[in-house]
């Protein structure tokens, strides 16, 4: 029997998971709400919410496993990409837990371990499949041929679908993270009220910038003469905002999908979470014979989870890192 506690640090979510061969025994979650109010994630808070909360979330992921420390065979934590000095916390907490209890130390890919939740479903994808890992740092379209096998077809130039979403919930003045929210105000508007552009750029590029700077032209040019504009609008601006960026995703996703011939395609990230691109994202797939394959809502924001099983895959086939091992903040 394999059991492994993970650790996530990578953003603004402390977390920690422990999994036994494979399967989840506990996930424990704590979001830092404290940034709302900024419209984005501050680093340096966030790091220093890590530090107060890591021993705690630590211990109630073992309470809720029923698992005693002595009985872990592995520690698997976020390397990066993230914030430096959130990872921080997580990475020295893991290595100094490993060199404790003298067990191994794994390093995991956050990207990698977003694509990996696929595979907590009880139907998990055959390889080789096509996963859009949609995040609030990333947009990536990966061929994924085995569990640590992953090439990346193409990703964003400027902004990441996530970013989209808050920024532009931040110029609407909604609070943070705006996914969930532009989510939840979509979902009563008209995607037709606005017609958002579609950039013209590399087959598997995505650029998101553009879509954003034309959502602040429109609030721009209509608040003018009507200071109550988004208010009075809000629904059908994020419906029609929403829909351009899920559009443009899932496009993307079946040109790849088609050209290399895969059968099994799945998506990823926090973006995930969002219902409108997990019902388009099905239909699409049901229309062209495709299966389906979405993470349970609890993994697709950030969590250890996806760690965990990303840890796991990696304990089997002897991956394991020395305590020299340093974090990195961008996408290898
Ligand atoms: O994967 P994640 O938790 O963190 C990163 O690795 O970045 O993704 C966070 C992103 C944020 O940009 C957030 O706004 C977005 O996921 N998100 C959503 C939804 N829930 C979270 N975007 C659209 N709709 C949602 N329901
Ligand atoms: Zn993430």
């Amino acid at each position: 029997m394999t059991r492994i506690l993970a650790i996530e640090s990578s953003c603004d979510e402390t977390s920690a998971a422990v999994c036994q061969d494979g399967k989840i025994l506990s996930n424990v979650v704590s979001s830092q709400i404290q940034h709302s109010k900024y419209g984005g994630v501050i680093p340096e808070l966030a790091s220093r919410l890590h530090q107060q909360k890591i021993v705690a979330v630590v211990s109630m992921a073992l309470e809720k496993a029923e698992i005693d420390q002595k009985e872990l065979d592995a520690i698997s934590f976020t390397r990066g990409p993230g914030l430096l000095g959130a990872l921080l916390v997580g990475t020295c907490f893991a290595k100094t837990y490993a060199l404790g209890l003298g067990i191994p130390l794994i390093d995991v890919d956050h990207m990698q371990a977003h694509v990996l939740a696929n595979f907590l479903q009880k139907t998990p994808p055959e390889f080789p499949f096509i996963c859009l890992t949609v995040s609030g740092g990333h947009t990536q379209l990966v061929l994924v041929k085995d569990y640590l096998d992953m090439e990346i077809l193409g990703q964003t130039i400027d902004d990441a679908a996530g970013e989209a979403f808050d920024k532009a919930a931040k110029i609407m003045g909604l609070p943070y993270p705006g996914g969930p929210q532009i989510d939840r105000n979509a979902k009563t508007g008209n995607i037709r009220f606005y017609d958002f552009p579609t950039p013209r750029i590399g087959k598997y590029e995505f650029s998101f910038s553009g879509i954003k700077t034309s959502l602040l032209y429109l609030l721009k040019r209509n608040l003018k003469t009507n200071p109550d504009y988004i208010s009075q609008n809000l629904s059908d601006i994020c419906a029609s905002y929403q829909h351009r960026i899920i559009t443009i995703l899932l496009n993307k996703l079946a040109v790849a999908v088609e050209e290399y011939g895969v059968k099994d395609v799945a998506i990823a990230g926090g973006v995930s979470a969002n219902s409108y691109l997990r019902t388009k994202f099905r239909e699409m797939c049901e229309s062209k014979g495709w299966r389906a394959h979405i993470p349970a809502f609890q993994f697709c924001t950030d969590n250890a989870g996806m760690i965990a099983i990303a840890g796991y895959y990696k304990h089997l086939a002897g991956k394991h890192t020395d305590l020299y091992v340093t974090p990195f903040t961008r996408s290898k």
